[in-house]
């Protein structure tokens, strides 16, 4: 047993230097082992948006939300189990991510097909790519070979998924502490171009005094009217679940109007807003305009710093494993 363990280890180091992946991610990764396994989720991720056209903006906030905490592994999808407590209940997931249900039925049907041979954390990578594109977003190779995580952090995922109230200093920060940088942070926000928010998410921003006013000058009144409308739909306690899209013109399509909105005082979330009104001369806000202007260039760098975030502090190798079931671990099943 001993022995045989240590040429499967040496094995696996080995398969490591020739496919130059070396713990890292690669392109292909099921090629041989699941060669449907790519097609089996775009295909159900088609049908889920078809049903649920706010499907797409779920499941890639659940990339995003995975690779924020230990790394893209799959915790965000533990269940509560025995001495596992899910990243579920933590604050910025309750009650508003969605999409577990449809990653189970792809779990299931790529379980079928080859059990025991893609990882949960693969599923939500390919997920993101897929809902970005059939939102008319770009697409991109996918890197694979990630494995599922044993463990999860309730504690991680309120500590490190940034709030909607964050300062941009507090997003760089944020952002920094996985390796992203501020470019990064910019063209990922363009995420908040599909999808809704919840008026707890951003009461604070029609409530706080305008302190815009000098910046958006001529359109100060159009500014305030969307406050207004948003401060009468969300006015009281009862409402904070009440959804608004976060990307008021387009909000089911994926594409750069979103800083087309930022630039006209209209990002939902203070989070969005601080890429305008924190930066008004300097390098944050010119690249908001750049992207404002130019849909392919925003594009290429959403793609780009999505293969970065889905790259954050993988296992591979002999890491973790590939679960059965992705809410649980294969020891509790
Ligand atoms: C920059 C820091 C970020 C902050 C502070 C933030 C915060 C939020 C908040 C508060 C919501 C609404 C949740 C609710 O009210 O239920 C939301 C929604 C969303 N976020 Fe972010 N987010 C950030 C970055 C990202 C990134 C990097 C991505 C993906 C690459 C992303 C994708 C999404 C999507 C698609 C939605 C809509 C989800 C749906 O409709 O189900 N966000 N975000
Ligand atoms: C964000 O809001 C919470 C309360 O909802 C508050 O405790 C926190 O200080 C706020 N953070 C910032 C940066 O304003």
């Amino acid at each position: 047993m001993e022995v045989k363990m240590k040429v499967w280890i040496a094995v696996m180091a080995f398969w490591g230097i020739i496919d130059g992946s070396d713990g890292n991610l690669m392109k292909g990764y099921y090629k041989e082992t699941c060669p449907l396994a790519e097609e089996i989720v775009r295909h159900n991720v088609q049908v889920a948006i078809l049903r649920d056209p706010r499907m797409a903006a779920s499941l890639l906030r659940l990339h995003f939300h995975d690779c924020f905490v230990l790394g893209c592994d799959g915790s965000v999808l533990l269940d509560t189990k025995g001495e596992m407590v899910s990243e579920k209940e933590a604050t910025p997931n309750a009650n508003s991510l969605r999409g577990f249900e449809v990653i189970d039925y792809i779990k299931y049907l790529l379980e079928e097909a080859c059990p025991l041979t893609v990882s949960c954390s693969d599923i939500l990578a390919m997920a993101a790519r897929d809902s970005v594109f059939l939102r008319n977003g770009p697409w991109w190779e996918v890197l694979l070979g990630r494995r599922d995580s044993l463990k999860a952090s309730l504690e991680g995922a309120n500590r490190y998924i940034p709030a909607p109230n964050s300062s941009l200093e507090g997003l760089i920060a944020n952002f920094k502490e996985q390796g992203l940088d501020v470019d990064d942070l910019i063209a990922l926000s363009g995420a908040h171009t599909m999808g809704k928010a919840r008026c707890v998410s951003f009461k604070q921003r029609i409530t706080q005094p305008n302190t815009e006013q000098t910046f958006y000058d001529d359109r100060f009144k159009r500014h305030d009217t969307f406050r207004r409308v948003l401060r009468a739909q969300c006015r009281d306690s009862t409402r904070d679940n009440l959804l608004t899209p976060l990307d008021i013109v387009t909000p089911s399509n994926f594409d750069n109007h979103y800083f087309v909105n930022l630039l006209r005082g209209r990002g939902l979330l203070i989070s969005d807003n601080v890429l305008v009104s924190e930066d008004h001369e300097g390098y944050v806000f010119k690249r908001v305009w750049d992207y404002a202007v130019d849909r392919d260039l925003f594009f290429a760098d959403f793609a780009e710093s999505m293969l970065k975030m889905g790259s954050i502090n993988v296992l591979t190798g002999v890491d973790g494993e590939i679960r059965k079931s992705c809410r649980f671990v294969n020891a509790w099943i």
